[in-house]
């Protein structure tokens, strides 16, 4: 067998530490941009996707640069101190860049044009130029398909506030507007259905932005300039530490630690619901980074049983949903993820890849319609080796490669190099818990 080939291992054993979590870092570099004067980020991930909100802010004149492995430096030049990118900017896949600085570059005192690669170009934008547009924002985009997609060409505006209800569950969304509301007359407000994740409301708290969130309300007054905290530790991303979990929980002997993960409640659904399953799970040494909370994970080999996803939980682990399918098809009795619609327009069509892959492995799966939504229904049943694919897509392939560790044969993934989206040293990680893999 060719490819990268997963066996079954014999347990997890150790200590990992993770990058940092990819959306606190977007946001970190964002609003370190928008400051005057440095701001030092720490533990900061060096994937491909954090790497595009660095390239987009240099060529809007920011200096950013590396000091060590894991380090970087933001020079600021205040709220009003972007400068006009001399050409097309190329935000590549990065989905969270691309519809942040929509948002962000709605509002500067020049014209942009965001261009995306051939993934990103393909997913929906209209849900950030709709409430950018009634704030008074100039956006050019592609219609089709009553959507609209990539590139965009963004004319600075002066633009006023607006009270906006989120019709999708989108921290990107709400991201876009409040990074906005940051040059609007006024005071714009979003209010939310379902809680998403709040780091960019953290960040705008750390930056002291005029900022204030009440219930399902979030508030932020256009023109004041931020104040830089000059250091931010990023937490290790929990998106990213899922994985280990679910592998701990599903290869029995194992027993890890997961080191300085975000424990930031937006982001908890995982743990929650891993812990319904019946993992055995614990949090320790909590503490608190800027405005964010983090601690350790310590997780080990369980008898998993099945639970019902609430359509509410999802936004708190939207991205966790391809490893927790794994997680179902290993637990006694029936997982139902309900109203999972979204995982059809992130970096690939999440509900096909992964119901293609764990059927192949033998996987019991429903996909049913729920109103605007689709639910998808698994019935524990063990998995066996295959030949898979990641349908280029990193979590999907991350998902994989945890289904391999517990399957009764070998898993062959053909192609993996969609992983350094998120986690470009996610196979050293794993292996230095389970000794050789492939
Ligand atoms: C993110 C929000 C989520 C998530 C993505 C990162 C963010 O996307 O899936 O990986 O940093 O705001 P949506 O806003 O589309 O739900």
């Amino acid at each position: 067998m060719s490819g990268f080939v997963i066996r079954r291992v014999s347990g997890l054993k150790g200590s990992v530490s993770i990058p940092g979590d990819k959306s606190v870092a977007h946001r970190a570099v964002i609003l370190g941009a928008l400051s005057k004067g440095k701001t030092v980020i720490e533990n900061f991930p060096f994937n491909e996707d954090c790497l595009s909100t660095v390239v987009v802010f240099k060529q809007l004149g920011i200096s950013i640069n590396k000091r060590s492995e894991s380090v970087i430096e933001v020079k600021g030049n205040g709220l009003y101190g972007l400068r006009k990118a001399v050409s097309p900017i190329f935000v590549g896949e990065s989905g969270t860049t691309f519809r942040l600085m929509t948002g962000l570059l709605a509002g500067q005192g020049f014209k942009t044009e965001l261009v995306a690669g051939k993934v990103l170009s393909g997913r929906p934008m209209l849900r950030v130029t709709r409430p950018l547009r009634l704030m008074g924002a100039d956006i050019a985009g592609c219609r089709r398909n009553q959507d609209e997609y990539p590139p965009l060409t963004i004319q600075g505006k002066v633009l006023h506030s607006i009270t906006y209800r989120l019709p999708v569950a989108s921290a990107q969304v709400k991201g876009a507007i409040l990074l906005a509301g940051l040059y609007a007359s006024g005071k714009t407000k979003v209010i939310e259905q379902m809680a998403t994740r709040d780091h960019t409301e953290r960040m705008m708290q750390l930056f002291k932005a005029k900022f204030s969130a009440k219930g399902n309300v979030v508030m932020v007054k256009g023109g004041g300039e931020l104040v830089s905290p000059r250091k931010i530790y990023v937490p290790g991303d929990i998106s990213s530490a899922a994985f280990f979990m679910v592998a701990a929980a599903i290869v029995p002997g194992s027993e890890i630690t997961i080191k300085n993960i975000t424990l930031n409640p937006s982001r908890m659904g995982i743990v929650k619901v891993l812990k319904r399953m019946g993992v055995k799970l614990t949090v320790k040494g909590k503490k608190v980074s800027g405005r964010e909370p983090m601690g350790d994970i310590v997780v080990r080999s369980s008898i998993l049983k099945a639970t019902t996803i609430s359509k509410d939980e999802v936004p708190s682990l939207i991205d966790e949903i391809p490893v927790l399918m794994v997680a179902a098809a290993l637990a006694k009795g029936k997982t139902v993820f309900k109203e999972v619609g979204e995982l059809r327009v992130k970096e690939t069509d999440r509900i096909r890849s992964m119901t293609e892959n764990l059927r192949k492995m033998g996987g019991k799966i429903i996909v049913l319609k729920a109103g605007d939504s689709e639910s998808i229904e698994i019935s524990g049943t063990g998995l066996k080796g295959s030949i898979v694919k990641s349908f280029g897509d990193h979590r999907t392939a991350m998902s994989m490669i945890v289904a391999g560790l517990a399957a009764a044969g070998p898993v062959k993934i053909e192609d993996i190099s969609c992983i350094k989206k998120s986690f470009p040293g996610f196979v050293r990680a794993i292996t230095g818990l389970t000794g050789k893999l492939s």
